[in-house]
């Protein structure tokens, strides 16, 4: 199979939207996209399986095999057999996939634009820097945890370093995994998921954050007094919500639960009814009563997708229309999931993600304890 080597190289996601398309899918209408997509799909029939997260556009979730959170998604990628993986998500979660699948399965992401910010914001040579002044700080022994939303190569890192891999649905059992092993955790790149999972396991008074961009920041030896040092990232799209819209929906909707997700402030999580992983804001919803009223505090196709999937429940957007949409999941257009896959009935493997062979076996390492826990 031919192979396009300038898409696999990740230093190249600065496009316009659809500008990687060939001109012919720039334009396409979704009537025509829809049925090409669908006749691609049955004339790859098994040797294809696409995956969606819940934050895909209505026009992925539409076409994907399984629809869910990085975590169950990983596990699909890991137990599918099909030839390629086409991944509706973004950069991290397709290297995640191509780390725990065969070598002789290709994993796709239809747009090479779809990188996450989060995951940026923990590079591997800063959490090199951060690392050795940390354990130069302290004779106990530290674990390096990073959230699926991170690189390969800080996933290879924490492996090294004796650390594992979380999602939103496994953070505090990572911690407990950290705490069995070692004295202290360096949770990385999401300081509000880690701090909520602090707050969770009753360690709300053990937590420091680092901030690798600020020199006159906490130094080594004051974050060492510390059990859980919180490297500072963040998602903008949760970071958004406020305890306001918390009181609003409250005041607005007096019926209304509030569920949100851990990637959200730590005293927005406190005055939410419940938070949870995406996967678990579904099933929230799932498990509702007729009549019910939730406010979704999370990326809004997610809330849409739910508005559509249960009308029969009050599902709302906790910031009405100030709550946002993932730029780097929204990359995933539609025309570029019906390139991707006219390609391959072409012969054509297009946007393969790629981990470089000497990051996949450490990172996977990482993935295999997580899948564990
Ligand atoms: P989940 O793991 O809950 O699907 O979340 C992934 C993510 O990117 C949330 O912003
Ligand atoms: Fe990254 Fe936030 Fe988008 Fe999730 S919602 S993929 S954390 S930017």
């Amino acid at each position: 199979m031919e192979m396009a080597a300038f898409e696999t190289d990740l230093s190249l996601f600065k496009y316009d939207n659809l500008e990687q398309l060939p001109p012919e899918y720039r334009e396409l209408e979704e009537n025509e996209r829809t049925e090409r997509i669908e006749s691609a799909l049955d004339e790859l029939g098994d040797d294809v399986v696409i995956l969606g997260h819940n934050y895909q556009r209505r026009e992925i979730v539409e076409h994907a095999d399984f629809i869910g959170d990085s975590y169950q998604l990983s596990k699909e990628a890991a137990e599918s057999d099909a030839e390629y993986v086409v991944f509706g998500g973004v950069t991290f979660m397709a290297e995640s996939a191509d780390i725990i699948t065969d070598d002789d399965q290709s994993v796709i992401l239809p747009s090479m634009e779809a990188s996450c910010p989060m995951a940026g914001m923990a590079e591997a040579l800063q959490v090199d820097a951060a690392w050795a002044e940390l354990t130069a700080a302290t004779d106990e022994e530290i674990i390096p945890i990073t959230y699926m939303n991170s690189y390969a190569d800080l996933k290879a890192f924490c492996a090294e370093q004796g650390g594992l891999v979380c999602t939103s649905s496994n953070a505090h059992k990572a911690f407990e995994y950290a705490f069995e092993k070692g004295d202290k955790v360096l949770f990385l790149p999401d300081k509000h998921l880690g701090e909520n999972t602090a707050h969770r396991l009753g360690m709300a008074d053990e937590t420091v954050e680092w901030d690798p961009w600020d020199a006159e920041g906490t130094d080594a030896e004051a974050a060492v007094e510390n059990d859980v040092i919180l490297w500072e990232g963040y998602c903008q799209v949760h970071e958004r919500f406020r305890t306001d819209h918390v009181e609003q929906v409250r005041a607005d909707h007096p019926e209304a639960n509030v569920i949100v997700h851990p990637e959200c402030r730590r005293e927005v999580v406190e005055a939410a009814d419940r938070a949870g992983s995406t996967a678990d804001i579904c099933q929230t919803v799932a498990n509702a009563e007729p009549g019910d009223t939730w406010a979704i505090g999370t990326e809004i196709h997610l809330t849409h997708h739910l508005q559509r999937w249960h009308p029969e429940v009050n599902v709302l957007p906790l910031c009405g229309d100030a709550c946002m949409d993932c730029n780097a999941m929204r990359q995933i257009d539609p025309n570029y999931l019906a390139w991707v896959l006219e390609e391959l009935v072409a012969g054509r493997e297009r946007n393969v993600i790629e981990v470089a062979p000497e990051e996949k076996d450490l990172a996977r390492v990482a993935l295999d304890r997580m899948l564990e826990i």
